[in-house]
């Protein structure tokens, strides 16, 4: 880290017991203190996350870091605080929202995600902090640095799409999830994963976006070589739903017993299908097929079997149009 990082690295961690202490024992924390309680979140758990709660007022963090000696330019750098156009004057980023420490894979406060109460208005719901000197979403996959033991442990890695989906996998006792900052699975993240584990389970939301996301983060995964299986939550539910729901113990069977790459791949074609119209058939039995070159020949074997039970067409037929773009991309 350099000196200017250094001093952002800091003011973090002093906005992070700034807006922890507004939280635990504030009047103003207490509707957010509430809100996490309701949420399944412990006394610990918050105590553990650092998370915290930012005022309503506009600018009490700016004046707070101005009298620790901060330099107000570095902190806005840090997106900590944001300079108003044509004026010398400075006011907070995040004000009113539920404050999330973001941690790079050290454990040093690299950022805030800041999550509003209420959806009214057009407010969004997470603010993430910016782009800065040290803080690059595209390479930052949530708590990395509290899983980083586990993962080795288990080999495994289970990635999701929200840092709320992974801390509530914390509390149901599986501690080796990690998350990307709203942001699609880029290549730095897979580079990071590839140093650590051979194998990651793909838990992304149940929704149709949800879905979207794991397909192509499950295609980026196995192209880089890596083990991909995907647990597929019912109901359109994420992972922190689905715990609240149905609890512990049956979200863990979930993570047990993974979808393989290939079966996930099916299932994913399959979605919007209808099999009543040939062209529907057809896309569907081109689409597993091109999964299926270069694959061993037992699962080869296995899927057109099921591909030829699901649609009705001969396993036969399926083995010649197989043959076919298995050449073709030869
Ligand atoms: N996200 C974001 N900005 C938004 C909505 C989402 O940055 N306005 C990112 C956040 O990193 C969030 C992830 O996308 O963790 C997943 O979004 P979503 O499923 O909508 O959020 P949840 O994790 O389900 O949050 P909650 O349970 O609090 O609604
Ligand atoms: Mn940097
Ligand atoms: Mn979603
Ligand atoms: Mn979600
Ligand atoms: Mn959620």
């Amino acid at each position: 880290y350099s000196k200017s990082d250094e001093n952002m690295l800091n003011a973090h961690e002093f906005a992070a017991e700034f807006y922890h202490h507004l939280l635990m024992n504030t009047e103003e924390g207490e509707e957010a203190l509430n809100y996490l309680l309701k949420r399944g979140f412990t006394k610990e758990d918050i105590e553990t996350n650092g998370i915290g709660w930012s005022l309503s007022s506009w600018d009490t963090l700016s004046i707070l870091l101005q009298r620790e000696g901060y330099d107000l330019d570095e902190m806005t750098e840090s997106g900590l605080i944001i300079k108003r156009e044509n004026e010398q004057s400075y006011f907070d980023r995040f004000r009113s929202r539920v404050m999330f420490p973001i941690r790079d894979e050290f454990g040093k406060i690299i950022a805030f995600s800041g999550r509003i109460l209420h959806q009214t208005g057009n407010d969004a719901k997470y603010l993430n902090s910016p782009e800065s000197p040290i803080f690059h979403k595209s390479q930052v996959l949530f708590n990395l640095d509290k899983a980083r033991g586990t993962i080795r442990k288990t080999g495994q890695v289970i990635l999701m799409e929200g840092f709320m989906d992974v801390l509530a996998t914390n509390q149901a006792g599986i501690f080796n999830a990690v998350a990307t900052m709203g942001t699609s699975l880029t290549p730095q993240h897979i580079t990071k994963l590839k140093r650590l584990v051979e194998k990651v389970i793909i838990c992304y939301d149940g929704d149709n976006a949800g879905q979207e996301g794991a397909k192509r983060a499950a295609e980026l995964l196995q192209a880089e070589k890596l083990k991909v299986e995907v647990a597929v939550l019912p109901d359109r539910l994420d992972p922190d739903e689905y715990i609240r729901k149905y609890g512990p113990d049956s979200y863990k069977k979930i993570l047990d017993k993974p979808q393989s790459y290939i079966a996930f791949s099916m299932m994913h074609a399959r979605r919007n299908k209808n099999f009543q119209f040939e062209n529907d058939i057809l896309q569907y039995i081109q689409e597993v097929l091109e999964e299926l070159v270069g694959k061993s020949p037992v699962e080869r074997d296995l899927y057109i079997k099921q591909l030829a039970s699901e649609t009705n067409i001969s396993e036969d037929a399926i083995y010649t149009q197989y043959r076919k773009l298995d050449a073709e991309q030869a």
